[in-house]
């Protein structure tokens, strides 16, 4: 992929490293870090033959196919905020969507974009070596087809309007917004400045969800199943400012939940 110069306005951005192929955008950016590389790089893929998701999950990554990316930074943020990155890049990637014509992006919190109720982006915040914070992001843009194991959950930008997206524009267009709201959320370290767009993008929100506690999600034959023990069904109020959800129990209470605790289903 082409990346143009314009990309170093952003004050985010020192740096560029562009792949034909590599392993995962988000494990080199740890590679290039240690061996000292500026925070500020952008690495960016064509193709990933090991790209990488949350979980242990993999990310399907044909070539030139979809957007693989991977942001270094080294932020000077408590480290207590950090996961909140992923929700800013979230918002960034919505707003980048959004100036497709017909294309209405929503946040299956926290780390994954849909569009029409499939997934098209996937984000994978990692922190490495203690200071360094890693934002890989994987879009699907020109995908015709998916692998058996995603067909029918996942979609592309393709699939979604009919008309192939130029790869480029797309990522200059997630850059740009992302640099606007790290910026922002570097000055607060809270999330106050966009939780009304986030709340009106998050799917779960004044929905029945359902609760399940990370420890009860099993891997079994590749695949990830909910071991019934143990889960619950609350009321999604929304989005806080310290990026964890609001929700509201049968009995009445109130209470937060976190990434980390919890995986989060739509109850049917
Ligand atoms: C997920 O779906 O759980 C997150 C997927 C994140 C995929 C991106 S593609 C660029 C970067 N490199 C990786 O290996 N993963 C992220």
């Amino acid at each position: 992929m082409y990346i143009p110069h314009t990309i170093f306005d952003l004050s985010i951005i020192n740096n560029v490293l562009v792949f034909e192929e590599t392993d995962s955008t988000n494990t080199q950016a740890k590679h290039f870090a240690d061996a000292g590389s500026v925070p500020g790089t952008l690495l960016v893929a064509d193709s990933q033959t090991g790209g990488r998701g949350r979980l242990g999950r993999s990310f399907s990554s044909p070539a030139n196919e979809g957007i693989y990316m991977s942001l270094l930074l080294k932020p000077e943020l408590e480290v207590s905020v950090l996961s909140r990155i992923t929700l800013v890049a979230a918002m960034a990637v919505c707003d980048a969507l959004d100036e497709i014509p017909g294309i209405n992006a929503s946040i299956k919190w926290p780390n994954d974009v849909l569009i029409n109720e499939k997934k098209a982006v996937g984000i994978l915040t990692e922190f490495h070596a203690g200071e360094f914070v890693i934002v890989g992001i994987g879009i699907n843009v020109n995908n015709s087809s998916f692998p058996d194991s995603i067909n029918g959950i996942a979609t592309s930008l393709l699939l979604e309007t009919g008309c192939e997206q130029d790869c480029t524009d797309l990522l200059l267009r997630v850059c740009y917004y992302f640099d606007r709201y790290y910026q922002q959320f570097c000055q607060t370290q809270d999330l106050s400045f966009l939780l009304d767009d986030y709340n009106r993008r998050l799917t779960l929100m004044n929905k029945d969800v359902i609760l399940i506690p990370t420890e009860q999600t099993v891997k079994y034959e590749n695949s990830y199943c909910i071991d019934p023990e143990g889960y619950e069904i609350v009321h999604c109020e929304g989005l806080m400012k310290d990026g964890s959800l609001l929700v509201s129990k049968a009995d009445g209470t109130i209470t937060t939940v976190d990434s980390g605790e919890v995986s989060i289903r739509l109850s049917k």
